[in-house]
């Protein structure tokens, strides 16, 4: 997730870039970057926060140009990967937003047609693309281009000889366009840093491109043929925007997930070969991690020992440095959204001195654990503000599933066909995330009756024991109430003694050969005066006769089903927090990266 802005008019642009980007610096900021159309094309980009680059900025005169902050996917924070990019001849300039999945086979095509590159992003591709085809026509170069692009983005393109002009195109990310009651063409990623120009805002949708000028803008097709959309009126102020009118970023990361989760599998389902990411020899795992990453481990190992039949265990980094082992001989993979954590890095440290080879999942491009690990898998969420884990746990989840798919064939524990179902399976993830998230307010309702309580219990079986975990640990975090994840069947052996009317129960049930344990559970837990909430199937009657509520999820293999039961569980935790007033964002004593021991 990066920002772009771009500005059109009679005022100076760079001070206004500048601005921008800063209210934009939440969506990306490992570097960042400017282009100047005045009397020539000029480019000024850093590796870092804004700050960074305004430290060392010259000054550019112009009336037109481009901004970008990113959140690095493809190639590490550096001041060459920094956007905006150019093309050969020097008249061009791009930012980009998103994933070009097919750029390896266009970069090899402009490299046998001439073409130099000087970054390791797939966002270069796209300026030499631009540059094949422009015949004196900046919209029709871009059209022509973006024909031939499998991915997503949202892209803006200045050029020397079309002053006044800025041509931009949306495909599964967000791009705005607005003007002025001055005449001034403004867009962005998202209506933050356009607020200062305007409040009527025109959203492009997929497959629209945009040809900004002072005082209009026409859309188009990528044919070229004209097309309308709505201006919206938008009354927020500047942080509500930041939010995009979610009252926190937790929230707001929540409601991401869908577009995490594809952005995650985009060009991996198949595309790309993960195996290379695993010595050819591996038969065990391990994984290591903390926290919420810890718990998306728990949930691996049943990923990666039913699908790829490799022995997994699971420990928690901090412990794992300490242990007596003198040689290690799994594979170990190391799980940290941030990158940053020291228990993990410590842990990863100690893996390579007992001899074994390191995997990393991470979100953060450059992060101090891909440069301690052999290889990693980047799991592209996007930043996270939130304190609290969500979309870079859930995308976590989505590595590890692709990594477990990958392992699976070339160990032949997935057939052919079985492989090409689970692919569909994923693939549906997004949509059935999105109707989970669509249950709001049912969830909110579920959540008046735990915010009072002062102990929660979260019970699952099997897959769904670790995302009981999970779900404890969200509620803890950020409601500061106490509760536990348990084995639904571990209760009887002790817990239980403290189930009564005032502890809720959150039941996790799903379509899976636990399920009927899963319901004695429940009525042991129900005989004892306990509130009983369940996740569970919509269809499921006889849950549903059981229990005081059901959140209903989708029906999915059973494999997938911690993806949907965790953001139902998020949601919960996050309503409960709203409702006992936290700070929710910030909760206290924690923090996003944890770099103490
Ligand atoms: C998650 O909500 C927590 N804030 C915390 O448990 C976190 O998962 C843990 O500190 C590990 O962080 P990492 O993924 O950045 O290594």
């Amino acid at each position: 997730m990066c920002g772009i802005v771009g500005y059109i008019g009679r005022q100076d642009a760079l001070p206004i870039l500048i601005e921008g980007l800063k209210h934009l610096e939440y969506r990306g900021y490992d570097s960042a970057g400017v282009a100047i159309l005045g009397k020539d094309l000029q480019i000024q980009k850093s590796q870092g926060h804004i700050a960074a680059l305004e430290a060392k900025l010259v000054q550019m005169d112009g009336t037109t140009g481009l901004a970008h902050t990113r959140w690095a996917t493809h190639g590490r924070p550096s001041d060459l990967n920094a956007h905006p990019f150019t093309d050969c001849s020097g008249a061009m300039a791009i930012v980009h937003n998103g994933i070009i999945e097919n750029f390896q086979a266009l970069k090899e095509d402009l490299l046998a047609k001439g073409h130099t590159f000087v970054s390791e992003t797939d966002t270069e591709t796209l300026v030499h693309l631009f540059e094949e085809h422009y015949k004196g026509d900046l919209a029709e170069a871009v059209r022509a281009g973006l024909k031939k692009v499998v991915g997503s983005y949202a892209v803006a393109v200045i050029h020397r000889d079309h002053p006044g002009m800025l041509v931009a195109a949306r495909n599964e990310n967000p791009l705005v366009v607005g003007v002025s009651a001055d005449g001034e063409g403004v867009m962005a990623s998202d209506v933050t840093p356009l607020l200062d120009f305007t409040h009527e805002f025109t959203f492009l949708e997929d497959g629209d491109l945009v040809v900004l000028r002072e005082g209009e803008f026409q859309l188009m097709d990528l044919d070229g043929e004209p097309v309308e959309r709505p201006v919206h009126v938008v009354d927020w102020n500047l942080e509500d925007a930041q939010k995009g009118g979610f009252e926190h970023f937790m929230l707001k990361e929540i409601f991401e997930q869908p577009q995490a989760i594809l952005d995650s599998m985009m060009g991996r389902i198949v595309e790309e070969d993960l195996t290379a990411l695993a010595p050819p020899d591996v038969d065990k795992i391990k994984i290591i991690a903390c926290g919420t990453s810890y718990h998306a481990g728990l949930i691996g190992k049943y990923i990666l020992e039913s699908l790829a039949g490799l022995d997994t265990t699971v420990e928690m980094a901090s412990e794992y440095r300490y242990s007596n082992l003198a040689k290690e001989s799994a594979l170990v993979v190391a799980i940290t959204q941030s990158g940053e954590t020291i228990d993990t890095i410590s842990a990863v440290r100690e893996a390579k001195r007992r001899g074994t080879s390191t995997l990393a999942i991470t979100n953060v491009v450059g992060s101090t654990i891909t440069r301690e690990a052999d290889q990693t898998i980047y799991t592209r969420a996007g930043p996270e503000i939130g304190v609290a884990a969500t979309k870079t746990f859930i995308t976590q989840l989505i590595a590890i599933y692709l990594l477990a798919f990958a392992l699976g064939a070339k160990r032949r524990t997935i057939g052919a066909e079985h492989l090409r179902v689970l692919r569909e399976e994923l693939r549906r993830l997004p949509s059935q995330v999105q109707q989970v998230l669509n249950n709001r307010d049912l969830i909110k309702g579920v959540a008046e009756p735990i915010h009072e309580a002062h102990d929660v219990y979260f019970i699952g079986r099997n897959i769904n024991y670790p995302s009981a975990l999970e779900g404890a640990l969200k509620l803890k975090e950020i409601s500061y109430i106490h509760a536990e994840g348990y084995p639904a069947g571990e209760m009887k052996h002790g817990p239980i003694a403290l189930v009564g009317e005032d502890t809720p129960i959150i039941a996790i049930v799903v379509d899976d050969p636990v399920r009927p344990k899963m319901l004695s559970n429940i009525m042991e837990v129900s005989a004892r005066d306990a509130p009983v909430f369940a996740v569970g199937l919509e269809d499921d009657v006889e849950l549903a006769k059981l229990v005081d509520v059901v959140i209903p999820v989708p029906r999915t293999n059973p494999i997938f089903s911690p993806v949907v039961v965790l953001v139902s569980l998020q949601l919960l935790a996050y309503f409960v927090a709203h409702m006992r007033k936290c700070s929710i964002d910030k909760p206290r004593n924690l923090a996003k990266s944890v770099t103490v021991e």
